[in-house]
């Protein structure tokens, strides 16, 4: 009935009908809405509240939303999930005087019924076609349950593991980050808006919040312009050649100015340099919190510093929807920059389809269909097992064979079910016999006549050391101990920045104290970041780094575990020896007094209580097999300014098992007209290879490839001397060199 009521008023007020409302081209017809809407009615569409879920700021009370949704105040609304509260919503914007439908957004991070890995861990597989289809079942689900927009993906550069969000994001790594970018930005949006299970993406957070000082939440950052484009907008600019719909500005000041208030960034990088068409959404509050920041005095001034910057909608700081009428009518404020940013926001309105049906996105037969999906499930195994690195194996001890007489299994982790879901999972199937937790997995794998024990040692984060005794004496009765450790499924993500990176509570101390039964031990270590373990790393027989795995990360810990699956993930982030070592990254300057090696003390760039180099070097990650990498080629030791040389390594698995290797390609360029890193990554391929099987891996090189920003952040390519490496990791040693020439 509503639906029809709406039909007629859009009749009558945009002489239209809803036929040929579908017909009409995108731009007339927003423009011909736009010429209808009055300041107010424009206003409202820059305006987004919250619904339901818990709040990451503060929450500034609204009066009643469903009124000024009624009186077309509200464009956007967050965190209202399920196709009866989207549809409910809906129907009320409909009753506004332009029925102007509402967008729903939420945070879709990593899967949405069904929960995939961790971002990091996720990237961890170097599979973009994987990291692609979990986007796209997140997608799938999550429009099915109403929502239109996912605040996702995080593509923030992190080179500093003490902050939070690096979970959120695809690691330390440019190249890879952009990948993983256009793969996520793909998957969110399918085959592209307007398809009903295409769900519009956010490149998040704009830009270089991942360079806060000393990994503290919302701090500073303060960089050089070339520092900007060359290491943390790259994946910014591969979402939006991907088609990104939306981005989000960041909460932190870049050089002096928020990212909010920032025209460089908003207008004159992304919305000029870079043509964006879509719109850009404020962090939660962050438009507001120019005012603590001290670049705004008041809620207007910060709102006037906002949308002329570039920020289209305001996301819960009610200073557009508070201010900006103001603002407009004193001449402060061009009404054409109202108007353009309010047109950003219909045309994703219309290529939504919201226009033609402002309820497609509310069919409780589709949101029952992605409920409990068994197909989704199986995916997020595919995921969880891909995603798992192998940090040490000490004497082959996995995979462990499935007689293993008895197993003892220990750790807060090992029994939890919803904390395999890690941070930012908020709309996940929560039937909790629906997650198989570790122990589960593991016991599911083992032959029916092995004995399973179980202690959970000690709390994730307290000082009790009364399960010691209990997880000593079930330790002694077993042929191998599988211990479950890392840090609190909420120790990271927003918020979670950690100055001491080691694992919480005492379970550092419950490890070493199972060590000395001599029993072997495979390490099982549950975090959002990279987190310091020397003590384990140089002293337990094996260690899988598990991140947060989703909802099938028991099942994938044991395919791991008993071999049912080869690992092989490898690090998307430097791991440290040290607190003191950070930021740590692998593609550093080489500096003018580098060390030439961990002991080189001499009046060289290092330590003089510490290595240099890190635990595990970034792209690290072993297999239960072995792989030899050799005979690099170079198909000409000269590359022409437009050219391209190929290069060539012969891939052999000299292991036992068949399994998959990801082979990465680096370069250095020698001299530079600015210093360029030791290393940087141009290339990887994952390849599977039978046990013996040898296959040729070509990388194609191109000059483009060799590009960097120089000293006035003009980005070209300059002639000299490259090296070459190829190699399983970063530290890779197989080299070549080649020469580009004019
Ligand atoms: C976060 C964003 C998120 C938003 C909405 C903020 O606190 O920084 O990443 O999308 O909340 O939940």
């Amino acid at each position: 009935m509503l639906k029809k009521i709406k039909t007629l008023l859009l009749m009558s007020l945009l002489s239209f009908t809803v036929s040929s409302v579908c017909a009409q081209d995108a731009e007339s017809f927003v423009d011909n809405l736009l010429s209808k809407m009055t300041l107010d009615e424009k206003i409202g569409q820059l305006n987004q509240y919250n619904g339901d879920w818990g709040a990451t700021g503060k929450i500034t009370p609204d009066g009643d939303k469903e009124k000024q949704i009624r009186e077309g105040k509200v464009g956007s609304m967050l965190n209202v999930t399920g196709v009866d509260k989207t549809r409910k919503l809906q129907e009320i914007a409909l009753q506004s005087r332009l029925g102007i439908p509402l967008i729903f957004g939420q945070d879709v991070i990593h899967g949405f019924r069904t929960t995939f890995p961790i971002p990091l861990g996720e990237t961890a597989s170097w599979d973009l076609a994987l990291i692609e289809k979990a986007a796209r079942i997140a997608a799938t689900e999550a429009a099915a349950y109403g929502i239109h927009w996912t605040f996702a993906p995080m593509v923030d550069i992190a080179r500093d593991p003490r902050w939070g969000r690096v979970m959120e994001g695809a690691g330390e790594d440019t190249y890879l980050g952009s990948k993983a970018a256009e793969a996520r930005v793909h998957g969110f949006q399918g085959k592209g808006l307007g398809n009903i299970d295409a769900v519009m993406a956010c490149a998040k957070h704009f830009a270089a919040y991942g360079a806060a000082v000393g990994g503290r939440d919302y701090n500073s950052v303060d960089m050089s312009n070339r520092q900007l484009y060359e290491t943390y907008l790259p994946p910014f600019k591969a979402a939006v050649d991907a088609g990104v719909a939306t981005l989000m500005n960041s909460f932190n000041d870049i050089n002096g100015v928020p990212a909010t208030g920032n025209s460089f960034i908003l207008r004159d990088i992304l919305k000029g340099e870079w043509n964006f068409k879509g719109f850009v959404v404020s962090d939660w509050g962050s438009i507001g919190e120019m005012i603590p920041h001290g670049y705004a005095k008041d809620e207007a001034d910060a709102a006037l510093k906002a949308i002329i910057a570039g920020s289209d909608m305001d996301m819960e700081s009610r200073c557009y929807k508070n201010t900006l009428q103001k603002l407009v009518e004193t001449g402060k404020v061009p009404v054409s920059i109202i108007d353009d940013a309010v047109k950003r926001i219909l045309l994703k309105k219309y290529e939504l389809g919201l226009f033609t049906d402002p309820f497609r996105y509310c069919n409780a037969e589709r949101e029952k269909a992605q409920t409990n999906n068994a197909e989704h499930l199986k995916f997020a195994r595919e995921a969880g097992k891909k995603s798992i690195v192998l940090l040490r194996n000490k004497n082959n001890l996995l995979p462990l064979n499935k007689n293993t007489k008895t197993v003892a299994m220990i750790g807060p982790f090992a029994k939890a079910t919803v904390a395999n879901h890690g941070f930012w999972s908020i709309a996940f199937d929560d039937d909790s016999t629906r997650i198989v937790s570790q122990y589960d997995g593991i016991r599911n794998h083992l032959d029916k006549n092995s004995v399973m024990l179980y202690a959970k040692g000690c709390n994730e984060n307290d000082n009790d050391r009364k399960g010691f005794a209990e997880a000593l004496r079930i330790a002694q009765k077993a042929d191998v101990v599988i211990m479950s450790l890392g840090e609190g499924p909420a120790m990271s993500g927003e918020a979670r920045s950690r100055s001491n990176i080691h694992f919480s509570g005492v379970q550092e101390d419950l490890l070493k104290e199972v060590a000395k039964t001599g029993k072997p031990i495979v390490l099982l270590i549950n975090a959002g970041r990279p987190l310091i373990f020397n003590w384990a790393a140089d002293n337990v027989q094996a260690i899988l780094y598990t991140w947060w795995l989703g909802t099938e990360a028991g099942n994938a810990i044991a395919d791991v575990v008993f071999g049912d699956y080869n690992p092989s993930g490898k690090l998307p982030m430097t791991f440290p020896r040290t607190e003191g070592q950070i930021p740590i990254y692998y593609n550093h300057y080489n500096t003018g007094r580098p060390a030439k090696d961990n002991n080189d003390k001499n009046y060289v760039s290092a330590y003089i209580d510490l290595q240099n180099d890190p635990k595990y070097p970034f792209g690290y990650g072993l297999s239960y097999t072995t792989f030899d990498i050799s005979n690099l080629q170079l198909s000409s030791s000269k590359m022409t300014a437009d050219g391209k040389i190929t290069v060539s390594v012969d891939v052999k698995n000299t292991g036992n098992y068949d399994g998959e290797e990801v082979v990465q390609l680096y370069i250095r360029d020698l001299v530079g007209s600015v210093v360029r890193p030791v290393r940087e990554l141009k290339g990887f391929t994952k390849i599977a290879l039978k046990k013996g099987e040898m296959q040729k891996v070509i990388f194609e090189l191109k000059s483009s490839d060799l590009k960097f920003y120089n000293e006035k952040v003009r980005y070209i390519d300059e002639p000299g001397d490259y090296e070459i490496y190829v190699g399983n990791s970063s530290a890779a040693t197989l080299k070549g060199a080649f020469e580009l020439v004019n």
